[in-house]
């Protein structure tokens, strides 16, 4: 496994790579913004994938019981998560079922809780379907790390809103909440009857010694309603194969959410997705194991970067997840006049923050899942762009 190796993506329809033009202006930019790996995937996957190619009867699927075996017994192993199989439900990505709950279990109008800034999707869940965006914006604690507002949540809660969306780790900030954090988090939802919907699509990319607290466990012993969203996608680099699931325990929200998706006819199996996640699940924790080896020696050279030539920015270093946060607010740059700065000074495409939310104003988010000499270019052109 050559994670050194460039391997060209233009010309393949990559959502992060050929629409450079169309978004920064210009085909002469370094992207590590959107949140796919440039790394091949696991050899298995793709000797997965090509057989079932070579299947050449492309039909409806059905859910195997392999697919359902080896996605349990890696839970189980890795996360120390026994995972009921009868409640898991098929989705085509996460944020389709977090979007499904909420329609479910909230009216047009309802407050419903993210926060801030987080994964940008959650505020256009919430939006986007007419529900009232409550904001309890993450804190920055004093080891520089975010930290919940449990008392601002807690007046939320008590002001009646009943639903809050968790992003567990946390993009874009890599924090891996501990258990006693889903403890508290969990307790207080219990005390209002709210419903949690906990996104975990960031897993499984959890550098040592943080480990990864699934939250539904706690949530079960505290009797807290929630629902957590899951996915190989993310952690074997397969986000082109929709093959999402949501754990739903309880067996009243699980039907509901089986009846919408197949309202919308998004029941059915994509063809490719039962062979690649199973192989995922069986052969890939190896791959995995060397992805995080070499990311986080990325974010490493990043921070050492950021740290010796531009000493004023400060990086949040991640628990998990391959992307770094950094502090850009000593810059005093506008969220336009940054995206500018990045696109036409700095030749680089990282995430501008404040997409995430207010609280992310001043920031950027840089992928680092991409090989070391590209991360390396592009957070120096960011920094020496400063100099001029
Ligand atoms: C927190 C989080 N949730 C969900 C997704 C996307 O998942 P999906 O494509 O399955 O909706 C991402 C992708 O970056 C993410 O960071």
């Amino acid at each position: 496994m050559d994670f050194d190796r460039e391997h060209p993506r233009r010309g393949t329809a990559s959502y992060k790579w050929d629409q450079l033009g169309a978004l920064f202006g210009s085909e002469d930019v370094l992207p590590l913004w959107v949140a796919d790996m440039d790394f091949p995937c696991a050899p298995e996957i793709v000797a997965a994938t090509v057989k079932r190619a070579e299947e050449a009867l492309y039909g409806y699927t059905i859910r195997t019981p392999e697919w359902e075996q080896s996605l349990c017994a890696w839970y189980a192993s890795r996360h120390r998560w026994d995972i009921d199989p009868a409640s898991v439900v098929t989705t085509p990505s996460v944020v389709t079922a977090l979007a499904m709950a909420v329609e479910l279990h909230t009216q047009p109008g309802d407050a419903v809780v993210l926060q801030s800034p987080v994964y940008h999707p959650f505020s256009d869940v919430i939006r986007l379907q007419e529900r009232t965006l409550v904001d309890n914006a993450l804190v920055i604690d004093d080891r520089g790390k975010y930290a919940m507002d449990l008392d601002g949540l807690r007046a939320h809660l008590q002001a009646g809103a009943r639903v809050v969306l968790l992003c567990n780790p946390h993009n874009p900030g890599g924090r891996v909440w501990e258990a006693s954090v889903l403890d508290a988090l969990a307790g207080l939802c219990a005390e209002y009857d709210a419903l949690v919907l906990s996104d975990e699509i960031h897993a499984d990319i959890v550098f040592a010694p943080h480990t990864f607290c699934p939250f539904l466990p706690i949530a079960q012993q505290r009797g807290t309603r929630a629902i957590s969203l899951l996915s190989a996608t993310k952690t074997f680099n397969i986000p082109g194969i929709p093959s999402a699931f949501a754990i739903v325990p309880d067996g009243h929200m699980r039907q509901a959410l089986m009846r919408r998706l197949r309202s919308m006819s998004l029941h059915m199996q994509p063809f490719f997705a039962q062979p690649a996640v199973t192989a995922a699940y069986r052969y890939g924790a190896s791959w995995l194991d060397a992805v995080l080896a070499y990311v986080w020696d990325n974010i490493c050279a990043a921070i050492d970067i950021v740290q010796t030539r531009a000493p004023a920015l400060r990086c949040m270093v991640p628990e998990g997840t391959y992307l770094l946060w950094v502090d850009v607010r000593a810059l005093g740059l506008s969220p336009d006049a940054l995206r500018t700065f990045m696109y036409t000074r700095a030749r680089v495409a990282f995430n501008e923050g404040s997409m995430f939310g207010h609280t992310g104003r001043g920031f950027v988010r840089i992928n680092c899942a991409c090989p070391r000499a590209r991360v390396v270019q592009a957070v120096g052109q960011f920094v020496d762009a400063l100099g001029h």
